[in-house]
């Protein structure tokens, strides 16, 4: 997508220098457009866990990249063998709950151990995270292609009027490579045309929202309106959202999708207004593995110093305002899930299909051996 009229993907190999990976440093936007240098799996660890990167598919290429950059730091004594091991587990504690993580991971470590040279390990990594980055800008593109006709759709019940489709978080060509999983259908209905409105929850505590969806919709001319997380139920009884789209970072097998947190209480009330609920997710943020999304995805829990502060910029300069007593109790999860029943449809790179087992299966039928 573009920044400023230039076209920008979430993460590169620098130009001219392979050792170097850039990603773009989320943590600033949309006050500073900063690139980051990734040198060692350390960085990329911290560039996850800091969320200086984030988004389940960025997440996943990401920490890729790390095991990349970690069998190049490999000394001529060591064993890579032992240190991609290593790492492997470093990254993979990174963050518990978008499952791109692993799948990218245990994808990189298993094609680097089929090779015996370092200089193989390290040419086998490289390319396979290239691979996975360009598995998830293929999958993006194919969510649009897939989610575009329910938009046309409301297009014509609403007879021409504005489509307004409501969004929780993040799931931009920021959390993904490009295009997104959640606004790649929102990106093509309005590149085809299509009068399309949306509402951007801000998501606290980090605001991914109003700082990160409304920035890259306005940067491609999409019309958008930041509202405050508790408005949506209001806006949906009034006749304002006629389908809510929202990404995930773990879909369960059951239909199950774990996604930012509040995004529960947005499918309750989308429910309870009679709105379609769809979940885009690329098969990268599904667990092959777990069946019950409710009790089997791991909620991460954060910092309560999210809570405790405000992120803001004065005079220039990024700050912080304390907005609680700093002897109150904070708890800080992270994500939530919102049970299958809750949700019209999953929007993915093969296709949509309804949120449960069999159906998900059909369009993924090689993954059967993996449940
Ligand atoms: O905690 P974050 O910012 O990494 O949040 C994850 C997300 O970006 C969202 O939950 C998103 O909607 C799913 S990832 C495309």
């Amino acid at each position: 997508m573009k920044v400023n009229g230039i076209h920008y993907e979430t993460i590169w190999l620098k130009p001219g220098d392979n050792s170097v990976v850039q990603v773009i440093d989320q943590r600033y936007l949309p006050f500073k457009f900063i690139i980051a240098d990734l040198i060692t799996a350390e960085d990329v660890f911290l560039s996850i866990k800091n969320m200086q990167v984030r988004g389940a598919p960025l997440i996943g290429a990401t920490a890729a990249m790390g095991l990349y950059l970690a069998l190049l730091e490999c000394k001529e004594n060591d064993n890579p063998d032992t240190i991609l091991d290593e790492k492997a587990l470093y990254l993979l504690s990174s963050r518990p709950t978008a499952i791109n993580l692993a799948h990218a991971v245990n994808k990189v470590f298993q094609n680097v151990k089929m090779v015996k040279e370092l200089d193989d390990k390290i040419k086998v990594a490289r390319e396979t995270a290239l691979d996975i980055i360009n598995q998830e800008k293929d999958s993006s593109l194919n969510i649009g292609r897939y989610g575009l006709p329910l938009i046309e759709r409301l297009s014509v019940a609403n007879k021409g009027k504005p489509v307004n489709i409501l969004t929780h978080c993040n799931a931009g060509w920021l959390a993904c490579i490009d295009y997104g999983t959640a606004t790649a259908p929102i990106y093509m209905a309005h590149d085809s045309g299509i009068d399309i409105h949306v509402w951007v929850d801000e998501t606290r505590p980090r605001n991914q929202g109003s700082k990160l969806t409304a920035w890259e919709l306005q940067q491609h001319g999409v019309p958008c309106t930041i509202i405050t997380d508790n408005a949506g139920g209001h806006l949906m009884q009034h006749g304002l959202v006629d389908m809510v789209m929202v990404g995930c970072d773990r879909l369960s097998l059951n239909g199950d999708a774990a996604n930012k947190i509040g995004t529960y209480l947005k499918a309750l009330a989308a429910d309870d207004n009679n709105i379609p609920f769809y979940v885009a997710v690329p098969s990268s943020s599904i667990d092959w593995s777990i069946s019950d999304g409710l009790t089997e995805i791991p909620i991460e829990e954060r910092d309560e110093n999210e809570i405790r502060f405000i992120q803001g910029i004065r005079n220039g300069q990024l700050e912080e305002l304390l907005i609680a007593d700093t002897s109150s109790k904070i708890t800080n999860y992270a994500f939530d899930v919102t049970p299958a029943r809750l949700i019209a449809g999953l929007i993915t790179e093969k296709g949509i299909c309804k949120p449960e087992k069999n159906s998900i299966l059909e369009l993924f039928p090689e993954k059967t051996q993996m449940t």
